[in-house]
C-alpha cells in the first residue's frame, strides 16, 4: 500500500478550508492507503508564543478529526511533538536546505507581514520541518490544499539533494494529492483570498461555529446589487459564493441560481439564505460530534498514545536508514 502523510496546525479550531482541502481526503484515503495524519503542534509554535490554549486546541482539533470520520484503527492519528524522531530528521534536512530559497517562500513572506515582531528561525525553516514530517514515513502522497503546493515542491527538492549528496534512495519524492486532481482553495467570505485561521475571523466558517454564527457570517458575505446585463462574467466575490455553494448545496439548487444570475433575476439575499441553511446542515452534525468526543479525555489520550506508537515505529525505521546513508553509523 502507498504511504500517505499529512498534518493540520492546531493554531485554532478547524475551518471549512481545512475540511475540504485536507480532512475530506484523509477520511477517504484511510480506506485505501497506509496513512499517517498528525496534529502539527510543533509548527504551531512558530506563530504561537503563548501556549496556554494549545491543550484545548489539540484536544478539539483531534476530536474534529474523529468527528469527520477518521478511524484511529485505520490510520495513525498522532501529535507531531510525540514523535521525537521528527526533530532529528529536521536537523539533518536543515543541512541541505538553502536559506536563500527559504527566504523566498510565499508563506514566510506572508508571516513577516502578519507578525513583524516575531520573525523567528522556526518560521524560516517551517518548510524543512514539514518535509521532515513527510519524509519520516517515506510518504509519496500528501493530501493538502492549494496553499501547500510550494512546501511540497521544497520537500521534493530536499529528497533530491539528500539522495544526491548521501547516495542511496532513502526517500521517495512526495506529491500533493486531492481526489479529483486539482488542489482545492476554499475562498473566504469577504471575497479576499482563502479561508484561514489567521486572517479575517468573520470571513471564516469554523466546524465549531454555532448555527446562528454560521448564518450571520454567510449573510454578511460581500455581494452587490446584481448583474445588469445577461450572461456576464461574475465578479470574484460572487464567484466565491457559488464556489462555497458547490461544496454543500444540491446541484439543482446551484443550477437555479446560475440561471437566475444569467437572467439578471438573481436575489443575493435568497442565495445567501440558502447557502447559510446548507452550511448549517453540513457543519452542525460535525460540531455536535466533536463536542461530545472532546469531553472524552480518556479516549483522546488512548488515541494519541496509539497513534504515537504507530508513527514512531515507522519513524524509527526511517531514521535507521537515514543515519546509515549520512554515515553516522560508527560501529
Ligand atoms: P494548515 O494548518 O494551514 O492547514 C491544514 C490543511 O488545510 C488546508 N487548507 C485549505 N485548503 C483549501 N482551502 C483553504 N482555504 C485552506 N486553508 C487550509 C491546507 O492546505 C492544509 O492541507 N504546513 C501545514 C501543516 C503541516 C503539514 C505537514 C501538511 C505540517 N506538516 C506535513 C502536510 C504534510 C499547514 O500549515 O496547514
Amino acid at each position: 500500500k502507498e504511504i500517505v502523510m499529512s498534518g493540520i496546525r492546531p493554531t485554532g479550531f478547524l475551518h471549512l478550508g481545512n475540511y475540504f482541502g485536507a480532512l475530506r481526503n484523509f477520511v477517504r484515503m484511510q480506506e485505501e492507503y497506509n496513512c499517517f495524519f498528525m496534529v502539527a503542534d510543533l509548527h504551531a509554535l512558530t506563530t504561537l508564543p503563548d501556549t496556554k490554549d494549545l491543550k484545548t486546541n489539540i484536544t478539539r482539533v483531534l476530536a474534529e478529526h474523529l468527528a469527520c470520520g477518521l478511524d484511529p484503527n485505520k490510520c495513525a492519528l498522532y501529535c507531531q511533538s510525540h514523535v521525537y524522531e521528527t526533530s532529528e530528521l529536521y536537523l539533518y534536512l536543515n543541512m541541505i536546505a538553502m536559506v536563500g530559497v527559504l527566504e523566498k517562500t510565499t508563506t514566510f513572506k506572508d508571516k513577516i507581514r502578519l507578525q513583524p515582531g516575531n520573525i523567528n528561525a522556526g518560521l524560516l525553516t517551517y518548510p524543512v520541518l514539514q518535509a521532515a514530517d513527510i519524509l519520516l514515513h517515506r510518504a509519496k502522497l500528501v493530501p493538502v490544499g492549494k496553499d501547500q503546493e510550494q512546501h511540497l515542491e521544497m520537500a521534493r527538492d530536499y529528497v533530491n539533494r539528500f539522495n544526491h549528496r548521501y547516495g542511496g534512495e532513502v526517500f521517495p519524492e512526495p506529491f500533493a494529492f486531492n481526489y479529483g486532481s486539482e488542489l482545492i482553495k476554499v475562498p473566504s467570505l469577504d471575497g479576499a483570498g482563502k479561508m484561514s485561521k489567521s486572517e479575517n475571523q468573520y470571513a471564516t466558517l469554523y466546524l465549531s461555529d454555532p448555527d446562528d454564527q454560521i448564518r450571520k457570517k454567510v449573510m454578511k458575505a460581500k455581494t452587490d446589487s446584481g448583474p445588469t446585463e445577461p450572461n456576464t462574467p461574475k465578479p470574484d466575490y460572487i464567484e466565491n459564493i457559488f464556489l462555497l455553494m458547490k461544496l454543500v448545496s444540491a446541484p439543482d439548487v446551484i443550477k437555479k441560481f446560475e440561471e437566475d444570475y444569467n437572467a439578471c433575476t438573481i436575489r443575493y439575499g435568497d442565495m445567501k439564505k440558502q447557502l447559510a441553511e446548507d452550511m448549517v446542515r453540513f457543519i452542525a452534525p460535525i460540531r455536535e460530534k466533536a463536542e461530545a468526543i472532546q469531553q472524552d479525555t480518556d479516549y483522546l489520550k488512548k488515541v494519541m498514545i496509539q497513534g504515537a506508537e504507530k508513527a514512531r515505529a515507522s519513524a524509527q525505521a526511517t531514521m535507521q536508514l537515514t543515519r546509515e546513508a549520512i554515515g553516522l553509523n560508527y560501529y
